[in-house]
């Protein structure tokens, strides 16, 4: 069989009921990809000659998504007919005359790899079966259908569970939803399915037990590690596998020499990427397209989504969307930098600042408390405490650029568009609205006025009164 007659099928048009979501199940993420992303890239690497995709419920956000993982797929759209069964009987009108085996595949097993589904086909093809289909064995088979075996080993039929008997409940062999039919077989059986079940669906397994009674050859290949086949039906069994794959993502990145003090508390999305000795601390979320490089150390308790991180930066306890960490610069603790923000080499963002669309020059240092938004922070610039950028005049954004080596004071309000020169200084609390030039001090009138005495006469009797009166007799107060 070349890999030319090969089309697959993956039925993503059930309404997921029990996940009680308005987002379909299928598009609930696992490891930052919907779990529909996951198995249109199992079918993509079986390189098939066509994909299929069944849709129906809520089928344009579903369309979307496969769009973006897999651009090539075919959509089809499932009628108000349910089940399975109906799911493919639509699909294989879209398969071309030239294919002679087609794989289905659920949108809700998503752990599948392209390794076992080969495995399948290799075994289908050897045994010339009209199906073959994955079963594994469960000590809960609950949910599941159950496989009925012949003397001889071959599949009989498929009892879903609601339409089993007690002693049928008891099969711990289920099925695992994944199936590699022959066209033909296929487009015999399944006009012939009627919904005279407990759900009232056209069954997809019962095409199963049909060409088996026609004396057809159906095999089941039992998967011994049955979480590779375990299906998403509620958000029990999606946390359940978020947690197996991201144990599997953790231990991954440790044997590759990345440091994880707290594998539990530590989220790994399947897209990142670490370098050695990087060390992420507990309670450290990655997500998206993070890229962390050499000896950086993240955490603990970040958020560090699209991130950039260059080597042995530090990043603690902040939240990081769509920026860039040059090697070097420090982070936090808390800290939010959002969306356009480079920190370049040594720069530092330090406790309560946010950042955004912002570079922070090489070795420049932004310390405490401020917002820096729409600017440019030259080469070893130092930021005061306390200072804003005013970015906004209620209907445009504007640009703050501070040159090289300034130093600004504590508590300054930058009134954008404004610039303050090369090597410049500002005073504590001035308003800065006006652009500075290079080596200046800008400085705003004095205008504290003190009326000595005043506590005295105006507070008598107080603690404040009796100190300063105090300090007054002291002699070597002075
Ligand atoms: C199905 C199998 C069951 C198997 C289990 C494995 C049938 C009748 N039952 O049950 O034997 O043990 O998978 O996980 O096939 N879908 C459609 N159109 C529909 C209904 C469902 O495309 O009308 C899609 C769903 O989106 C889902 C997949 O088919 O991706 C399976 O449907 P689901 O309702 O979850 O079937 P199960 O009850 O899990
Ligand atoms: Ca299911």
């Amino acid at each position: 069989m070349s890999p030319s007659s090969l089309a697959v099928v993956v039925l993503a048009a059930g309404a997921g009921t029990r996940m009680k979501s308005t987002t379909p199940k299928v598009l609930h993420p696992l490891a930052g990809i919907p779990l529909i992303g996951h198995v249109l890239a199992t079918a993509e690497a079986l390189g098939p000659q066509q994909t299929l995709v069944v849709v129906r419920h809520e089928a344009e956000r579903v369309r979307e998504a496969v769009e973006e993982y897999a651009d090539d797929a075919q959509i089809v759209h499932q009628d108000d007919v349910p089940g399975t069964g109906r799911a493919v009987e639509l699909a294989l009108e879209a398969v071309g005359d030239d294919v002679d085996n087609v794989v289905i595949l659920s949108a809700d097993v998503p752990l599948l790899d392209s390794e076992t589904i080969e495995a399948m086909l290799g075994f289908h093809r050897d045994a010339a079966a009209e199906v073959t289909l994955l079963s594994t064995i469960h000590d809960d088979p609950t949910g599941y259908g159950r496989i009925i075996r012949r003397e001889d080993g071959t599949v009989s039929h498929i009892v879903e569970e609601a339409d089993a008997d007690e002693q049928q409940r008891t099969l711990q062999e289920v099925n695992a939803g994944v199936y590699v039919a022959r066209r033909d077989a296929l487009a015999k059986g399944l006009p012939r399915l009627d919904t005279a079940n407990a759900q009232g669906e056209k069954y997809l397994t019962d095409v199963v037990g049909q060409l088996a009674a026609d004396s057809g050859l159906v095999h089941a290949v039992v998967v011994e590690d049955s979480w590779l086949v375990e299906g998403v039906n509620d958000r029990i069994q999606l946390q359940a596998m978020q947690r197996r794959l991201n144990t599997m993502i953790v231990r991954g990145w440790q044997r590759d020499g990345v440091s994880i003090t707290d594998p539990e508390s530590v989220w790994i999305d399947l897209s990142v990427q670490l370098d050695q000795d990087v060390t992420v601390l507990p309670g450290v979320a990655l997500e998206g397209s993070c890229h962390i490089d050499h000896g950086a150390t993240i955490g603990p308790d970040c958020t560090l989504s699209n991130a950039r991180v260059g080597q042995g930066a530090r990043i603690q306890r902040s939240v990081v969307d769509s920026a860039v960490i040059a090697a070097g610069a420090t982070v936090g603790p808390f800290s939010y930098l959002r969306p356009g923000t480079v920190i370049e080499e040594g720069g530092k963002v330090g406790a309560f600042v946010e950042t955004k669309n912002a570079t922070i020059g090489k070795a420049a240092k932004v310390p405490h408390l401020s917002y820096i938004g729409d600017a440019d922070i030259g080469e070893g610039a130092n930021i005061g405490a306390g200072s804003i950028t005013a970015n906004y005049d209620g209907v445009n954004k504007h640009r703050t650029v501070i040159g090289p080596h300034a130093k600004t004071g504590s508590d300054n309000v930058f009134v954008a568009p404004v610039e303050v020169g090369a090597g410049a200084y500002t005073a504590a609390g001035t308003t800065i609205r006006r652009n500075v030039p290079a080596g200046a001090l800008a400085v705003a009138p004095v205008s504290v006025r003190t009326v000595e005495g005043w506590v005295g006469t105006h507070r008598p009797g107080t603690a404040s009164a009796e100190a300063a009166e105090n300090s007054r007799t002291t002699p070597d107060s002075q």
